[in-house]
């Protein structure tokens, strides 16, 4: 039995003549999903396989599947002659634009056996020379295998060894994803061995020492495993003893390396290898040149040893000396051994004639934890999930760790300055912050309709690239600060329209709703006629720069993201008190949090809509109330003539008492506010504190907090007046009816229906309606126009649709849950941020404005 060792990722071209067997051995080595066939790709673009005239295209379409299925990670195994040069050109070009290793496995078998196969196949049609040539090009290619770039080669000679032959997946050298931890991962040492015995030592490390006392490995008791992101040697004082060390670590299994550029360089140099000395490799070589000659060759196998990056825990974190951007983690290429060494260069030198660093982990997007060095930094800081630790030791910085999972860092001070530095340190990052967001967070460039994808945990949901171009215009233009805007307000649908009488919306209505869906209980809370106001407070300016950086305390936004005030000195003023009320409260403590996030109304109307209400409804009401009663006098005057008018007096004093009752509805909402005097803030929602996202609270819990604030601060908080209902509870539904048209009838907007217990799911798993709304008859006036009750307009209205609306309101709640869970676990500005501009996005989608 043969094995044949294959690389877990790699592109696999089956080689040999027509008749050879290549099908049979794929069929019966393969699943046929990794399987692409050029004869089925020929079938596919002309409908023959046969067809040579379609190999052009067929080979195009296959290597574009074959690059889809590399890219995403899956094994892939070409079943085509690929006896020709050029046609495994083309195949390990695409294993190379996916940094995975084209392995090739070659079926030798002797052209006679090929033609009986063929002649007795009823799917074969060509004659003798074409195996004789397929032969001939044959014998050639399998001395350039190897020289084409085919990593493995595997040939196997005549039927038998085929027919014996089984794969064996060789996992990549770089994959040890499964080692969990605990680790303690290392920034560059470059020489400093005592700095480094310290460090382990503050870790918990045990060293031990040869006979001459040298430090020669460790051992953490807890069991931890260090992990050295490279550029253990030159410029400081001892590589070679770090070397030693790190070394016996390795090979205790208490440790694993990366290699660093200086681990390259110096190994180079070491084999005598022409190279600049420069950059401190002169300190190294001369250290190295006083150890004796075995410890020299052990120091040189040991870095020719090194991988270029590992893959750990389960694919979560990923250690290479000088990052590595996501497409790259665990695979293997030259050019991916490259970014890990050196990183991406722009080709700029800057002002002191070095290399400008591409500043990848900017626009680093991956899952992956990647922890690295190799550019000094003052301190390391969490850029998307990845951190430098190279904190310049042997410049006189410091030498740190991060332990990891429990992502501490541990730094014990340089003892000197071993090394002048050629640039002062820059600060970690830095081009870009990494609250700046990247147009592909919000618009996907590659789909022509720009729309993108978003998983939630709550369904996946698309975006439409024109909607997302309006939203980048308002966030660009009018958003706060996008590190303060952790959420957006989902919009919500009225419950289905009424039949009751004279009514376009009824409480029944929504009761029946949330009955269908299973929904036992609920509760009926005041729908305050103020604006929206998120307010997201923060214990104090330190906790607020912490936790999102920038200047403020916090923010007071509204539902499309704009601050409420467009006074800075307002807003702090409001969060002052905000968080005197919190802080009463005893929320925070409570809550153990630094900042809470608040769902709420601010009151009144007027203090945001004051325009809107002039220009608006004002003007409509102004002029139906002068306008009426001139008319009807006329109408008078003409009746006192003799003719008959009534119907048409009847007409116009209906509308002039309907003119009265529009004017009312909107005056109950205006109350003089003077900057802060006079206005009022009612939550209803604590959506979200440190590490918690609260969707899956109750309403009782929101609620009962809500009121805390209330007695904590009365003057700035208003209470939400509120019944739970037992929806099977005849008497506790008519009770709430009588609630209802009792609080829309003195000036009410009207309720929103909750489900009791938040959030709710139906059997199928989809997310049900977080609330539906229950507008009163007399605002509605505002919404509909003064004589919406009118019954032939009335009948008219009852034909409104709801379906859009909810399924807007639906998508946009799973967004905004999906955003919160991510505010919840700490994750990159931008991962909160694609979500939030993924609601606003969706609210430029047509729908009906009054709903
Ligand atoms: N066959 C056989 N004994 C084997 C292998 C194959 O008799 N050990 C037969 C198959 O049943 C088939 C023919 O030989 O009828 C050709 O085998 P196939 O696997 O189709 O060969 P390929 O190399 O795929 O030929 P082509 O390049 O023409 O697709
Ligand atoms: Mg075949």
């Amino acid at each position: 039995m043969t094995e044949l060792a294959i690389p877990a990722l790699s592109l696999v071209a089956l080689v040999g003549i027509s008749g050879s067997g290549k099908s049979t051995f794929a069929r019966k080595n393969f699943a046929a999903t990794q399987v692409l066939s050029s004869d089925a790709f020929r079938a596919m673009v002309a409908d023959d396989e046969n067809d040579q005239s379609a190999s052009t295209a067929a080979f195009e379409s296959l290597h574009f599947v074959a690059g889809k299925r590399l890219a995403a990670g899956r094994l892939t195994v070409v079943d085509a002659t690929n006896v020709q040069e050029h046609a495994r050109a083309g195949l390990v070009a695409v294993a190379r634009a996916h940094d995975v290793l084209p392995t090739a496995i070659v079926l030798d078998v002797p052209e006679e056996e090929c033609w009986a196969r063929t002649q007795a196949r009823p799917d074969r049609h060509f004659d003798r020379r074409v195996l004789t040539r397929q032969s001939r090009d044959l014998r050639r290619t399998i001395k350039s295998l190897a020289r084409e770039g085919f990593r493995k080669v595997h040939v196997l000679r005549g039927v038998d060894e085929i027919e014996s032959a089984t794969i064996a997946y060789e996992r990549l050298f770089n994959d040890r994803t499964e080692l969990t931890g605990p680790f303690d991962i290392i920034g560059d040492v470059h020489g400093c061995r005592s700095e480094l015995e310290t460090l382990l030592t503050a870790l918990g490390w045990e060293i031990s020492r040869d006979e001459a006392g040298r430090a020669c490995s460790a051992r953490h008791a807890g069991g931890r495993v260090a992990l050295f992101v490279g550029d253990l040697v030159d410029r400081g004082p001892d590589s070679p003893g770090v070397i030693r060390l790190v070394k016996g670590m390795v090979e205790a299994g208490t440790a694993l390396c990366v290699s660093g550029n200086h681990e390259a360089k110096l190994l180079r140099a070491l084999t005598g290898r022409k190279v600049t000395v420069s950059h401190g490799l002169a300190e190294s070589l001369a250290q190295f040149g006083a150890e004796d000659e075995s410890f020299v060759a052990e120091a040189k196998s040991f870095m020719d040893g090194l991988i270029s990056h590992y893959v750990l825990d389960g694919g979560r974190l990923v250690v290479a000396h000088a990052g590595l951007k996501e497409v790259y983690h665990g695979r293997a290429s030259a050019r991916v051994r490259d970014f890990c060494l050196y990183g991406e260069t722009t080709g700029e030198t800057d002002e002191y004639g070095l290399p400008v660093r591409y500043p990848w982990a900017e626009d680093y997007r991956g899952r992956a934890t990647v922890v690295y060095g190799h550019t000094p930094v003052p301190k390391p800081v969490w850029i998307n999930n990845t951190i430098c630790l190279d904190t310049a030791c042997v410049f006189g910085g410091e030498l740190t760790a991060l332990r990891y999972p429990e992502r501490e860092l541990v730094a014990v001070p340089a003892e000197r300055e071993h090394y002048a530095p050629v640039k002062p340190l820059a600060p970690a990052g830095g081009g870009r912050p990494s609250d700046v967001l990247d147009i592909g967070d919000v618009i996907n460039i590659a789909d022509p309709a720009g729309r993108r994808h978003l998983d939630t945990g709550y369904g996946r949901i698309a975006v439409d690239g024109r909607q997302a171009a309006a939203a980048l215009e308002v966030m660009g233009r009018f958003a706060i600060d996008p590190g303060l805007l952790l959420w957006l307000p989902p919009t919500m649908a009225p419950a289905s329209t009424s039949q009751v009488e004279g009514y376009l919306e009824h409480p029944t209505a929504a009761f029946a709703d949330y009955r269908k869906v299973g929904v036992d209980t609920v509760v009926c809370e005041e729908k305050h006629m103020g604006s929206r106001a998120v307010v997201l407070v923060c214990r104090d300016q330190a906790a607020a720069e912490k936790r999102f950086g920038g200047g403020a305390t916090g923010a007071v936004h509204t539902r499309t993201g704009r601050p409420f005030f467009s006074d800075a000195a307002v807003t702090e003023a409001l969060l002052d008190r905000v968080r005197a009320g919190v802080t009463a409260a005893g929320l925070f403590d409570e809550l153990g949090t630094d900042w809470l996030l608040l769902d709420a109304e601010l009151l009144p109307w007027s203090a945001k809509a004051g325009p809107l209400i002039r220009d608006q409804y004002a003007s409509v009401g102004t002029a139906a109330r002068n306008a009426l009663p001139h008319a009807i006098d006329v109408l008078d005057q003409v009746a006192r003539r003799g003719i008959d008018v009534t119907a048409l007096r009847g007409r116009l004093a209906g509308r002039a008492e309907n003119a009265q009752r529009f004017t009312d509805a909107y005056r109950a909402y205006v109350r003089p506010t003077d900057g802060l005097a006079g206005i009022t803030l009612a939550p209803f929602v604590i959506l979200a504190s440190e590490g918690a996202n609260h969707a899956g609270r109750d309403h009782g819990w929101h609620l009962a907090l809500a009121d805390r604030l209330v007695d904590a601060a009365s003057g700035l908080f208003t209470r939400t007046r509120r019944l739970v209902v037992a929806l099977d509870d005849e008497q506790a539904v008519a009770g709430a009816v009588d609630w209802w048209v009792e609080l829309t009838g003195s000036g009410g907007e009207g309720m929103v229906v909750k489900p009791l217990a938040g959030l709710v799911r139906t059997p199928k798993r989809d997310l049900v309606q977080p609330g539906l709304k229950c507008r009163g008859r007399e605002y509605l006036r505002i919404i509909y126009g003064p004589d919406y009750t009118d019954a032939d307009q009335l009948h008219r209205l009852r034909d409104r649709s709801l379906g859009r609306k909810r399924g807007l309101a639906l998508r946009e709640y799973a967004l905004g849950l999906a955003a919160l869970d991510r505010v919840a676990a700490n994750e990159p500005p931008w991962r909160v941020h694609e979500l939030v501009f993924a609601i606003l996005a969706s609210e430029s989608e047509p729908v009906d404005p009054r709903l």
